[in-house]
């Protein structure tokens, strides 16, 4: 009897024990599923495959393949976290994110891309949809919980598949689900990815419409060949700064001139305003490091001439870096990670024509350089990017000269995108359509040259 009850109570200890164990999540799950817990993406796609075949044109597909994160993660932030204590982390880190199953599996590093192995998979169906929350206050660097097997976590309850059990889970339709690995900390605490902070505090959050409303929209159809027609299938397109559609018009620009009319000599005051009225957080967000975007103002006058507006200077502290600059150099960490001794640095503004206003945020290595590595943020500069439903106006105070001539003056204001800075993609042989610019909007008005 006495015997009998400890056992019982034993087992109570232990049963309470296990479940007081916190779920392993961010750092702690490193190591700790085996890659066979996961089944592939085409496993699901016999079933599901509109869905399959959106995903696997989306970007998180691609998360660990693609060439540029190939060429950051094993150029710079490899080699950099065996060396530098500080941003050791790294090394595991990165796949956190770009690589979930390797980083779950413990495989780290992983093999490079060409190895195929099972990291290449990326941010798969099998990682989003064994997820079933997040551990701590806030989501920040893949601190999802995520436990897979045999039940798949989905928006909708009661549904049964041939393949899996399927459960009902809220945090699936969730802002915080993305935000597990749309918000980043680096090691020196600093979020350098904020995109579901940011849209957190903005009108869109605040109205509660989250990233899947625009990034997963739902459509008329069926979620899997078996399965039944639905209203609202949630599209998985995933789509952001790749995607054409999606940066077309992202920022939009209104341009008029102060007078209608100006002699030779005189200042033509022009005032531009550019709008976010299409991303639910700032833009650029997330990667903000490496995106550029910007405004171009140009004069055409009555004989065809162009003239090239640089933008008024505001006076704000930290101006200069939201100014293009024809001699500026920057990253030169690159050369501290890469062993090149007396490395100058690479043009900071890469492409952009000196004097054009940049929406950014400039991240600042140890040392107070402009850095394009995240993980070596030790401060940022100034925040000059859009934020959503907000306006910026810019002003051009352009002295007309002698030359101009009589007649319409057209004034064109232009607005342009990189996903990479120029300087560094050229320098890291990073492909060309990684990097090309992308005009986004454009708008015109014209004054009269007396
Ligand atoms: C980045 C995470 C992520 C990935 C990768 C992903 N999904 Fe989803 N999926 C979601 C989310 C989030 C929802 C629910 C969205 C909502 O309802 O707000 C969803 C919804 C679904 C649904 C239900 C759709 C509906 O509205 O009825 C199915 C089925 C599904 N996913 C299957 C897949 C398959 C198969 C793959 C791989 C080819 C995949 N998912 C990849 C996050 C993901
Ligand atoms: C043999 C076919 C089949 C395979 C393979 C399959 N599923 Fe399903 N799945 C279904 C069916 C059928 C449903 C229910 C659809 C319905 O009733 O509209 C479903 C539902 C789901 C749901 C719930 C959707 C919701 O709206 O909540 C998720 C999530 C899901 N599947 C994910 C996956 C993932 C991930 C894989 C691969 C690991 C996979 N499925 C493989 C047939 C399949
Ligand atoms: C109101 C619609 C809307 C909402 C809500 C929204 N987005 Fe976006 N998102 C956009 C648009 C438009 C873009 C294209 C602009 C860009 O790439 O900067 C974009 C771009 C992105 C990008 C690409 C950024 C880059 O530089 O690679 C990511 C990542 C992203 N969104 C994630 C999210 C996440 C996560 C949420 C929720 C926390 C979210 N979005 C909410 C509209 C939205
Ligand atoms: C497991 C981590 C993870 C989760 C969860 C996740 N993402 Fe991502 N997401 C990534 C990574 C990594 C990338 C970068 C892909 C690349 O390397 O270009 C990315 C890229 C994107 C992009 C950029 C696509 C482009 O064209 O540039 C969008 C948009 C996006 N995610 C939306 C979402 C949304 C919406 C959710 C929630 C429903 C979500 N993500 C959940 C890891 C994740
Ligand atoms: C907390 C999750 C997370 C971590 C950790 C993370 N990333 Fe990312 N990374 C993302 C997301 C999400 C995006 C894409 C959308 C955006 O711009 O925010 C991205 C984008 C990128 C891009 C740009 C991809 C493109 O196609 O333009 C590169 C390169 C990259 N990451 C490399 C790295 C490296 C190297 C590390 C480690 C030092 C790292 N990432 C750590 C989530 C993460």
């Amino acid at each position: 009897m006495w015997t009998r009850l400890s056992v019982l109570m034993q087992m109570t200890i232990v049963s309470l024990t296990l479940a007081q164990t916190p779920p392993k999540a961010g750092d702690a799950a490193l190591g700790t599923q085996a890659y066979d817990r996961f089944e592939r993406p085409q496993a699901c796609a016999t079933c599901h495959v509109d869905i399959a075949r959106q995903h696997e044109q989306a970007m998180m597909s691609q998360a660990y393949v693609h060439h540029w994160d190939e060429i950051e993660y094993f150029e710079l932030a490899l080699p950099h976290s065996l060396k530098e204590p500080k941003v050791a982390g790294v090394k595991a880190g990165c796949n956190g994110c770009h690589a979930p199953l390797a980083f779950l599996a413990g495989d780290i590093p992983p093999k490079p891309p060409a190895d195929n192995t099972r990291a290449n998979e990326a941010v798969s169906c099998d990682v989003c949809h064994t997820m079933t929350g997040f551990a701590g206050e806030t989501p920040v660097n893949f601190n999802y919980i995520v436990s897979p097997g045999k039940v798949k976590y989905g928006p909708r309850p009661g549904l049964v598949s041939p393949h899996h059990e399927t459960r009902e889970n809220a945090y699936l339709r969730s802002a915080e689900f993305c935000g597990a690995c749309h918000n980043e900390q680096d090691p020196w605490g600093l979020y350098v990815k904020a995109t579901h902070l940011e849209w957190k505090e903005g009108p869109h959050g605040k109205a509660g419409i989250v990233c899947q409303d625009c990034h997963m929209p739902p459509a008329a159809g069926r979620s899997a060949t078996m399965g039944q027609a639905l209203p609202d299938v949630r599209q998985h397109l995933f789509h952001g700064a790749h995607d054409l559609g999606k940066l077309t018009g992202v920022a939009e620009v209104r341009i008029h001139p102060e007078s209608r009319e100006a002699e030779p000599g005189e200042t033509v005051k022009l005032i531009a305003v550019v709008v976010n009225a299409k991303a639910g957080h700032k833009i650029p967000t997330g990667s903000a490091e490496e995106r550029v975007l910007w405004l171009h103002v140009e004069a055409t006058d009555a004989q065809g001439r162009t003239f090239h507006l640089p933008v008024d200077r505001k006076g704000f502290a930290g101006e200069e870096f939201t100014i293009a600059s024809e001699t500026a150099l920057a990253y030169q960490d690159i050369g501290d990670i890469k062993d090149i001794p007396n490395f100058a640095g690479l043009k900071r503004d890469g492409n952009v024509p000196a004097g054009d206003r940049i929406f950014r945020m400039p991240y600042l290595d140890p040392k107070g350089r402009m850095t394009i590595a995240q993980w070596n943020t030790a401060s940022f500069g100034v925040d000059y990017r859009l934020a959503p439903l907000q306006a910026v106006t810019e002003t051009y105070s352009w002295k007309l000269p002698q030359e101009i001539a009589a007649g319409p003056v057209k004034i064109t204001a232009k607005i342009f995108y990189s996903r990479l800075v120029s300087s560094v993609a050229e320098y890291l042989h990073v492909p060309a359509e990684e990097y090309q610019t992308v005009p986004i909007g454009e708008h015109t008005t014209t004054f009269n040259a007396l």
